[in-house]
């Protein structure tokens, strides 16, 4: 049996973190983390998303259209709604006429304190008044009266605070806005910008929901992985997530094509993502622009320099000295201290997205030049390309060996891959061993997705609609796996994150949710990556065993930050026999007597297949915790049970 890989130099400084890639995919960023409650809130559009009036109705008759006006909002957001008396004007010339928006599928409503705002261009004597509605009865949970400040000549903002009366029974609600029309000069208004927020994690404006973020907090994190995932590459060249639009008030963010099915906000942008990891003390992997877009687009060599000084000035932005210029930008946004940055990845999966001509230019040019100048101006941030050692060779791929190692390692000393293993649970296993001999890597996105068998390649079958007990063992038998060499992989990263159960692309989420949130839950392999994640190891612990790997699987290790705690992580699979495993796990040098925990999941239903059901709210994972005395040997005794995850912890008795 292999030692555990020996991470006795604590090399990255920190214990193996368990993190997540975050891109906005299944409406996880709008209508997700990010706690905007109105959709289609400034009629933002790209070339794949034409603008539209989109999740607004009309109320009175009032008739509601696009306008792009001669003076605009801002240049970012040029097309904004009109709100005028309907074609029976007559009958609500002196009655009031406004919208109705349904929001990310429904909006809860309950007291608590909504902070919002709308634009208005047009003069107007009189108030507006904005409420939070039932969509099924005549309930209206809170309103507030909003006096108008607007005006024929330009753009007038107008902020308010509602705090409803009574909660709602369920989130087919709506956020109104009326006026009266009489009051208006010219029979309609203008409307841009209309925002909602609830109460934001950690308060912050412009902030995260409050239950997705303390779900996500509560797995003790020790990473994020953003802005992609292919998001991070775009569906072309000119239009790839560009972390300057992302910048400063809301009005000036023009937003985003995504590249999973939707308009995005550019809500969620770099100082979000920031403060998210520095609100859940979160180390960062930013993944810069690196010259490939997911149709194949791959920047030439000889125009390639100016991505590489933005990459720098993004850099510079998160990191830099609140003096250096962008630095400085930073510092006006509110944020003076630099954000701790240890990690920059150059392009998402460039193995696989634009081949063969995006992984030549990889391999030729591209991961080169941005490792030569992010290494010269930042020695201590650890530059990682975007491809494993495993990754297969594209089809077409002409020079060299089609592999991380054809990136020419000897030319960027010290750069280490990223692997993204999406797979069955027993090919999980079967890889249990896959970093024992390789360089570093960070395992950048991970899960189980496809059940055993199925059709081959896997990708020609769907993704499982949850996560599943089955998966969820076989993929913490890989975490084992990748912990056991964290002396060459410094973490792993689940992906993707969040679901909005009402439209989504990707089934396998560590997190499920809807407008309400009760309906919040977490997919069962969220308590097996949280369980390991809250026994942190800082040093691995050379092993030694009687008995080879499977089906019982283990990593063992010391917390220097716990008072060197002891920590032995383990789990069974085995999909045949259903008897226990007998475990006796033995620290040098503890006493007979020394107390440890022992925390041990399972599936609660005999149904290896089983998964937490958002719209049950049934939780199958079994926790039990029980305390062990180590016997006169020293050793810990215990018996695991088949598919079962377990973790026994010196620092937690
Ligand atoms: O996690 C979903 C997608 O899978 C990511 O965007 C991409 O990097 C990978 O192929």
């Amino acid at each position: 049996v292999k030692s555990s890989g020996g991470n006795e130099t604590g090399k990255f400084g920190h214990p193996f973190g368990y993190g997540f890639l975050h891109e906005d995919i299944n409406n996880s960023g709008d209508g997700g983390i990010y706690a905007e409650l109105i959709q289609n809130r400034a009629f933002q559009y790209s070339k794949e998303f034409p603008v539209s009036t989109a999740h607004y109705f009309p109320i009175n008759s009032a008739s509601l259209s696009i306008q792009n006006l001669s003076v605009p909002l801002s240049k970012a957001l040029p097309a904004s709604l009109r709100v005028a008396a309907g074609s029976n004007s007559t009958e609500y010339s002196t009655g009031r006429i406004g919208f109705e928006n349904e929001g990310y599928w429904g909006i809860a409503v309950s007291q608590q304190k909504y902070t919002g705002s709308f634009w208005v261009k047009g003069a107007y004597k009189g108030s507006f008044i904005a409420s939070l509605q039932s969509n099924l009865t005549n309930d209206v949970f809170g309103s507030v009266e909003v006096v108008s400040k607007a005006v024929d000549s330009e753009w007038v903002e107008h902020e308010f605070e509602l705090v409803p009366e009574k909660d709602a029974p369920n989130s087919n609600n709506t956020f109104a806005v009326t006026f009266d029309v009489g009051g208006t000069k010219h029979g309609y208004l203008d409307f841009n910008l209309i925002s909602l927020f609830p109460p934001t994690y950690k308060n912050r404006k412009n902030g995260l929901r409050v239950d997705i973020a303390e779900a996500l907090a509560e797995m003790n994190p020790h990473f994020l992985r953003f802005p992609g995932g292919n998001m991070l590459e775009g569906l072309t060249n000119d239009t790839h997530w560009d972390w300057k639009d992302t910048l400063g008030p809301l009005k000036d963010r023009p937003g985003f094509q995504g590249v999973w099915g939707y308009q995005q906000t550019h809500g969620l942008g770099i100082m979000e993502y920031l403060e998210w990891a520095e609100d859940m003390d979160l180390q960062i992997v930013l993944a810069v622009w690196g010259g490939l877009a997911l149709n194949g687009d791959v920047t030439p060599q000889d125009k390639l320099q100016p991505f590489i000084e933005d990459a720098l000035n993004e850099i510079e932005f998160v990191a830099g000295p609140a003096n250096s210029t962008w630095g400085a930008k930073r510092a006006a946004l509110g944020h003076p201290e630099p954000f701790e940055l240890n990690y920059v990845e150059v392009g998402n999966e460039d193995w696989l997205a634009g081949y063969p001509g995006g992984w030549n230019s990889y391999r030729e040019y591209r991961f080169k030049m941005f490792f030569d100048a992010i290494t010269a101006a930042y020695p201590h941030i650890q530059v990682i390309a975007s491809a494993a050692t495993s990754d297969p060779a594209p089809e077409g791929a002409t020079t060299g060996p089609n592999t991380v190692e054809g990136l020419n390692f000897t030319e960027t000393p010290g750069a280490i891959g990223d692997y993204h293993p999406y797979r069955r649970p027993d090919e999980l296993v079967e890889e249990f061993d896959r970093f024992d001999n390789d360089i570093g890597h960070i395992v950048g996105e991970v899960a189980a997705t496809h059940v055993n068998g199925g059709q081959t390649p896997r990708w020609d079958g769907p993704l499982y609609s949850y996560p599943w007990w089955q998966g969820a063992v076989g993929e913490a038998i890989s975490l084992i796996g990748y912990e056991r060499n964290s002396d060459r992989i410094p973490g792993t990263f689940y992906a993707p994150v969040l679901k909005n159960v009402n439209r989504f692309q990707w089934p396998i989420t560590l997190l499920q949710y809807s407008a309400d949130p009760k309906q919040t839950t977490r997919a069962v392999t969220w308590y097996c990556w949280s369980l390991f994640a809250h026994s942190p190891i800082s040093h691995t612990l050379p092993t030694t065993s009687n008995s080879s790997y499977g089906p019982l699987y283990w990593v063992a290790g010391r917390d220097e930050a716990r008072n060197d705690a002891l920590v032995w992580k383990g789990a069974v699979y085995n999909t045949t026999n259903s008897s226990t495993v007998p475990v006796s796990v033995k620290f040098q040098g503890v006493a007979p007597g020394t107390k440890a925990s022992l925390t041990v999941l399972t599936n609660s239903v005999a149904d290896n297949y089983a998964y937490n059901d958002p719209f049950t709210g049934v939780n199958i994972v079994n926790t039990t915790t029980s305390e062990l005395s180590a016997g006169v040997s020293g050793a810990f005794e215990f018996v695991l049970p088949q598919l079962s995850v377990a973790v026994l912890d010196t620092g937690r008795a």
